[in-house]
């Protein structure tokens, strides 16, 4: 299949390129360096420097035989992405590219008005380029489960039949994020599914937890083709952050109450849901919605695994409650529906110990490196 990746060089992009060309995909991949640009601006770097997106492709060539196609370019620019989909008449659109840090969007004015240009900007711009030129291309967007919220009811897989009034019409689940940044995720989903009852395009908007992990298949073959590892309070998913913490002595910082339960999953899931929403597209004039999780956890929970294996690792792994600088509920239910991904094929690689201590170990190899300054909440939500 032709695979079109957007944000090809981020932290699920440049894994999902080499995963989907191992599989014999013709992938092309775009970025422009966003993500790298905006973690230098606030001292949040990764804790290793990965070669640029043409340096990537190139070594994985050399890796594997396999190609993958670079472009440079702003996605949210119409004219640019307009050309890009009109010339490499994608199957498949992965869209990746978006500012995807909820701290990043509310540090202030300047980063709240970039993430809401940006993310809106680049589906918008995906989305005409395939009405003009690829109207049968199918879009997998990635969406996040923070658009639900934490609604005191059971999270729904997308949609919902309602009966009002003794009538019954089927709607978007009720979102209501906690962010700009997932603010701007229900925007796009919006977007979509206009776009979509009315131009008739095809979307598996995926409604993705938070990702954890470094290693995958590919990645494995040469350090310089791991993924960008964030350990930072801005653009470190909570996984990462604590393995980072664990490994270089700073005690595992739970926000509040430590009750925030979210669905999260493995890299290596990301890519297995990925690869499965390609291989079985939604029809022409559908907003597929999947939940794309494979268990849920409290940041208590998620802590208290981080200290027992890294304890048993032979670390001494503190546990401490700081002050959370989100306005979030710290305690309140949660429970959101998943079958989708399972039913088209997903086999979940769960958090176990062996995985938990494969990342440690793979941090502690770079455990030099870690900037302890970058780890303590820097933006608070007001
Ligand atoms: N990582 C997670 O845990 C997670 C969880 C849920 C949803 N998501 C979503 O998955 C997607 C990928 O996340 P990620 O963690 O890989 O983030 P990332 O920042 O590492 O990757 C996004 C990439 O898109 C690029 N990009 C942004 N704007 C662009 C533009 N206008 N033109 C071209 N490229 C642009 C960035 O440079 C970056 O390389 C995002 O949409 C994010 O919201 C991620």
């Amino acid at each position: 299949m032709k695979i079109l990746i957007l944000g090809a060089d981020g932290y699920l992009g440049w894994p999902t390129a080499m995963h989907l060309a191992n599989k014999g995909h013709s992938v092309l991949a775009v970025d422009n360096y966003a993500r790298r640009t905006m973690a230098l601006e606030t001292s949040s770097e990764a804790l290793f420097a990965a070669p640029n997106l043409l340096e990537r492709a190139k070594i994985f060539k050399e890796s594997t035989g396999e190609e993958i196609d670079v472009r440079i370019g702003d996605c949210a620019e119409m004219d640019f992405i307009g050309e890009i989909v009109r010339d490499f008449q994608p199957e498949c659109v992965v869209h990746y590219a978006e500012q995807p840090s909820a701290p990043y969007s509310m540090r202030g004015p300047r980063e709240a008005r970039f993430t809401l240009e940006n993310n809106l900007g680049t589906t918008f711009s995906l989305i005409w380029a395939m009405i003009q030129h690829a109207p049968n291309c199918h879009m997998v967007k990635l969406g996040t489960m923070g658009e639900y919220g934490t609604p005191n009811i059971d999270i729904e897989e997308g949609w919902i039949d309602i009966n009002h009034n003794g009538r019954s019409d089927k709607f978007l689940f009720p979102r209501q994020a906690g962010s700009l940044y997932h603010t701007t995720k229900v925007l796009d989903t919006d977007l979509l599914w206009f776009y979509v009852r009315t131009y008739g395009l095809a979307v598996t908007d995926l409604m993705q937890g938070p990702v954890y992990g470094i290693s995958t298949a590919e990645s494995d073959l040469d350090d310089r083709l791991m993924p960008h590892f964030h350990y930072d309070d801005i653009f470190g998913t909570v996984v990462n952050r604590f393995v980072t913490q664990a490994v270089s002595g700073v005690p595992l910082t739970v926000y509040g109450k430590g009750g925030q339960t979210r669905g999260y999953l493995n890299l290596n899931d990301t890519l297995q849901c990925v690869e499965l929403a390609t291989n079985s597209p939604a029809e022409k004039g559908e907003l597929r919605v999947l939940n794309q999780f494979t268990e849920q956890f409290s940041v208590n929970q998620l802590a208290e695994k981080v200290s027992e294996v890294g304890n048993r690792l032979g670390l001494n792994v503190e546990i401490n409650s700081v002050e959370n600088p989100r306005k979030e509920l710290e305690d309140h239910y949660y429970n959101a529906k998943h079958s989708g991904l399972l039913d088209l094929g997903l086999e979940p690689n769960l958090l176990t110990d062996d995985i938990m201590a494969g990342i440690i170990t793979k941090v502690q190899q770079y455990q030099s490196s870690i900037d302890k300054s970058k780890i303590l909440p820097r933006v608070k939500w007001s």
